[in-house]
């Protein structure tokens, strides 16, 4: 990727003021060195999120994370380096310049580190193959790979001993630490991965950038990877993408499971396009990665909880990038615990079901909002809509945007509410009503969602059912507004007239006079009320 140098990132930091920066989503408060919000990116009540206007960088006390100009502009306006540089440049007034060629320097170091990765890969391709690498060998094979798959994805096995340092003892030593296959220690060099099944892991122009290792003695972590290096970034590499990218576009989707082995294995079992992040929880940039290639994407998760979870998380991720064109489904692995083990029991007729019934994400969202707050209860339900609507935010096509709150608007009406079936409870509590007002109210609900929806639970409790032969009426938005509010005013009299009787029972035991004129003055309101809007329904 062509880069600006530091010297211009630096001319920005000097030119900008960090406060100005953050201030333009964030209010800022001075207090001591310090300036303080509530922190953008985690939510809070009182403010931990510092500026340090002379060192240019903030930290959230509340959630860790910090930066400078560059990285606030990214997170807060998700955008990238690019992007972030190019609108800083313009508030600070300065010309972008031009981009600048990467320098011989560099150019000789990425092709040292290469060779350096390319020849270790092979070091520790041959090593499976000897008798130091039986475990590892009889390991992968037991794990279903083929002889060819080892070679395609160039799986090797990395020796207890030294192996990378000593072999590279000609090449400098700042060079192999690059990499991260090998670090320094205080009785000389070592390397990074020992007694591990390695997996290469590949650029998306096919070139080895880093390696993942699998512990083969059951020890923890069951995965280690090369740590970030100058070109590997964890968070913005998708495993198996080289070999994925023909078969995307091929596809027309991307699946994304949650290990390298499924990758692998869904790969060599029908599904070429599919990928897997690295150890990490998915992040923007894999969602940006794929993008880029296909906005379809069916994300294929584990059936446990850590799954569900990061499903949800991945939904979180995905929608600013949702365009009217994109396809994004959630597909759960059942019968078996992550798509190897569906693939090597039952095959690729299972994990084509799996695939198949995988659940658009209009109705994951549903799903999971409805999960995940108590939406029979009206706080359960405020909570869940404020969900909906901060994760609807998050789509940048408005159009696209307002087409999912229609969606969710009936949802919210058909299931919330409840129309079709009342609890028993409720429909031995309210009396039988007329027809006319069946009619009217089946109408109603039928003709104007927006009244159903404001007078719902209203409406709900006539227990009636609203599927039936709609009759036509003539009857407009207002009017029926009117029905509904005189009919809500009737039955609140009824109940008072009951209740009114009930407290002149009472009232000969326990001669209670204030209790009766209390419930008349509220009867005479109520009544003026209807008759008012009788009245004016009348001209
Ligand atoms: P899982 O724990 O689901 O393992 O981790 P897995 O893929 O089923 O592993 P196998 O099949 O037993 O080999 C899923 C992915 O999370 C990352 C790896 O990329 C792994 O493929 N991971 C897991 C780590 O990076 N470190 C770990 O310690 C564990
Ligand atoms: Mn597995």
């Amino acid at each position: 990727m062509a880069k600006y140098d530091n010297n211009f990132t630096d001319q920005l930091r000097e030119r900008l003021s960090i406060v100005d920066v953050v201030q333009r989503h964030v209010p800022l408060t001075r207090k001591g060195e310090n300036y303080w919000g509530c922190c953008p990116f985690h939510n809070e009540k009182t403010p931990s999120f510092s500026v340090r206007e002379d060192k240019g960088f903030y930290h959230c006390f509340g959630c860790g994370k910090s930066g400078d100009i560059i990285s606030f502009t990214m997170e807060m306006e998700h955008i990238d380096f690019m992007a972030a540089i190019t609108e800083l440049a313009e508030m600070a007034g300065i010309p972008l310049p031009e981009i600048k060629q990467k320098s011989q320097e560099q150019i000789a170091a990425e092709e040292t580190y290469i060779t350096i990765t390319t020849d270790a890969a092979k070091i520790y391709a041959e090593k499976l193959f000897t008798p130091d690498g039986a475990h590892a060998l009889e390991y992968i094979r037991g794990r279903g790979f083929t002889d060819e798959m080892i070679k395609k994805y160039g799986i090797g096995y990395a020796p207890k001993n030294n192996i990378i340092s000593n072999k590279f003892v000609n090449t400098k030593q700042d060079k192999l630490i690059a990499t991260g296959l090998v670090r320094r220690g205080e009785y000389g060099m070592y390397d990074f991965f020992r007694d591990k099944l390695m997996f290469p892991i590949f650029n998306a122009r096919g070139q080895i950038v880093a390696f993942s290792g699998r512990s083969l003695d059951g020890s923890e972590p069951k995965y280690i990877n090369t740590t970030d290096t100058e070109m590997f970034h964890k968070r913005q590499t998708l495993f198996g993408f080289n070999f994925a990218r023909e078969n995307i576009h091929r596809a027309n989707r991307a699946i994304i499971v949650e290990g390298q082995i499924d990758a692998i294995q869904m790969q060599c079992n029908g599904f070429g396009e599919t990928v897997a992040p690295l150890g990490t929880a998915l992040t923007e940039d894999h969602i940006a990665i794929l993008c880029k290639a296909n906005r379809n994407i069916i994300f294929c998760f584990d059936g446990d909880g850590a799954g569900q979870k990061a499903a949800a998380r991945a939904c979180g991720i995905v929608l600013p990038f949702l365009r009217d064109n994109s396809d994004v489904r959630f597909a759960f692995v059942t019968g078996g615990k992550d798509p190897d083990e569906i693939l090597r029991k039952s095959g690729k007729s299972e994990m084509d079901k799996i695939i198949n019934n995988s659940m658009p994400l209009v109705d994951f969202l549903w799903k999971i909002t409805n999960t995940n707050y108590l939406v029979s209860t009206p706080s359960g339900k405020t909570q869940a809509e404020k969900f909906l609507k901060s994760q609807l935010e998050k789509i940048t096509d408005k159009t696209l945007r307002a087409e999912y709150e229609h969606e969710y608007d009936s949802r919210k009406f058909n299931e919330w509410h409840k129309w079709k079936k009342k609890s028993e409870q409720i429909s031995i509590d309210v009396p039988d009503i007329e027809l006319t007002t069946k009619n009217t109210l089946n109408f109603i609900v039928n003709k104007y969602p927006e009244l159903a929806e404001r007078y719902g639970d209203f409406i709900s409790s006539f227990n009636i059912d609203f599927d039936t032969n709609v009759p036509d009426m003539n009857l407009g938005f207002e009017s029926a507004e009117k029905y509904l509010i005189s009919l809500k005013l009737q039955k609140y009299l009824e109940k008072l007239t009951i209740d009114r009787k009930q407290l002149i029972a009472d009232a000969l035991k326990n001669n209670n006079p204030d209790s009766i004129k209390e419930i008349d003055d509220k009867i005479k309101v109520a009544k003026e009320k209807l008759e008012r809007l009788l009245d004016t329904n009348d001209r």
